[in-house]
């Protein structure tokens, strides 16, 4: 392997740097040099390259987003605009081609293996945590982080004027970060779409939190559960009369200081992949599960659902009383 190839791709997630860093350092340490690729699928295919050293990622590690640049490409899905980010790496000598995204940058990397044999590596950078075969991705605690410190200030303002505040939390159709947000910010409710449990239960919990004496409730909503924060907080309102407010935390859970866990776990999966290229692996997501570096088929993170923490689930139930 001479020369490798590294993209982010899909939605940003706080960490991507790291990652990119840990390629461009860990490739360039054993004599292979990294050519970036810029706007994700969409810069490949129009032939966005350009040669990256280890001083082009220095002072990145700490710093949100993608220097990079990203982007959810539409020219990717047919197979000519394949074949010309193909050939492009083709004319550059490219050994082989480090995605860093989620489960669609996944879809776009496994076909153009499959179609033009180059060989290809993921590296699970994704607020959502949605991706089998890792127990984290890149970017997951830092979203926690965020969302959990917006919970912290809803509260503050929820429990001086005796609100409930129903807050909505990304994680496209899974509910990690909704579960961790909810524990965490000691939620009296939580729902998720893993468990398809009729809104209407909500307005027993916020009656029981009023009998109990509490005062003000939060109650955390995947942004994936059917009807999300307003249908939570209609049907409360509805139902008790309560004054509810929503609040849709949205992209903000994407930007921001990678936290160090992130930046960690981006340092490994970012040096992993270089070496897995060298050791003539390919269509493979390299993950960590138990503190351990796995490789797990391109397609398997996505036909396989990672489910969520159960326990967690009951864990927030039990706490919220
Ligand atoms: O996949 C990351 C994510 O932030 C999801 O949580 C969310 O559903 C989606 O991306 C939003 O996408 P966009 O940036 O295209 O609005």
């Amino acid at each position: 392997v001479r020369r490798v190839a590294v993209l982010t791709s899909g939605g940003d997630a706080p960490g991507m740097n790291a990652a990119i860093r840990a390629v461009v350092r860990t490739a360039t340490s054993e004599g292979i040099e990294v050519v970036g690729v810029r706007r994700g699928f969409s810069g490949l295919h129009r032939g966005e390259l350009q040669i990256l050293g280890p001083r082009d990622v220095a002072n990145t590690i700490q710093r949100g987003g993608t220097i990079l640049l990203t982007a959810r490409s539409h020219t990717w899905r047919t197979p000519e605009g394949r074949a010309r980010g193909a050939q492009h790496l083709r004319d550059r000598q490219v050994d082989g081609l480090i995605v860093i995204g989620g489960d669609g940058s996944f879809h776009g990397a496994h076909y153009l293996q499959q179609e033009h044999g180059i060989p290809v590596i993921g590296v699970p950078g994704t607020i959502d945590n949605d991706l089998y075969g890792t127990d984290h991705t890149i970017g997951y605690f830092t979203a926690v982080e965020t969302a959990l410190d917006a919970v912290d200030k809803l509260r503050d303002t929820g429990a001086s004027h005796e609100r409930i505040f129903v807050i909505e939390v990304m994680g496209r159709h899974a509910g990690h970060i909704a579960l961790d947000v909810a524990v965490a910010g000691g939620a009296e409710e939580v729902f998720i779409p893993e468990d398809a449990k009729d809104v209407s239960c909500v307005v027993d919990v916020v009656k029981e939190s009023v009998a109990k004496g509490k005062t003000g409730s939060i109650i955390i909503v995947a942004e994936g559960y059917p009807g999300g924060a307003q249908g939570v907080a209609d049907a409360i309102e509805a139902g008790t009369g309560m004054e509810t407010r929503v609040s849709i935390l949205g992209h903000i859970q994407r930007g921001g200081s990678p936290v160090s866990s992130d930046r960690v776990l981006a340092s490994r999966l970012g040096e992993a992949a270089v070496y897995a290229l060298m050791e003539g692996r390919s269509d493979v997501m390299v993950g960590r599960q138990n503190h351990t570096i796995t490789f797990i088929p391109l397609s398997d993170t996505w036909e396989k659902r990672k489910d969520v923490n159960r326990d967690l689930y009951r864990c927030a139930k039990t706490l919220s009383i």
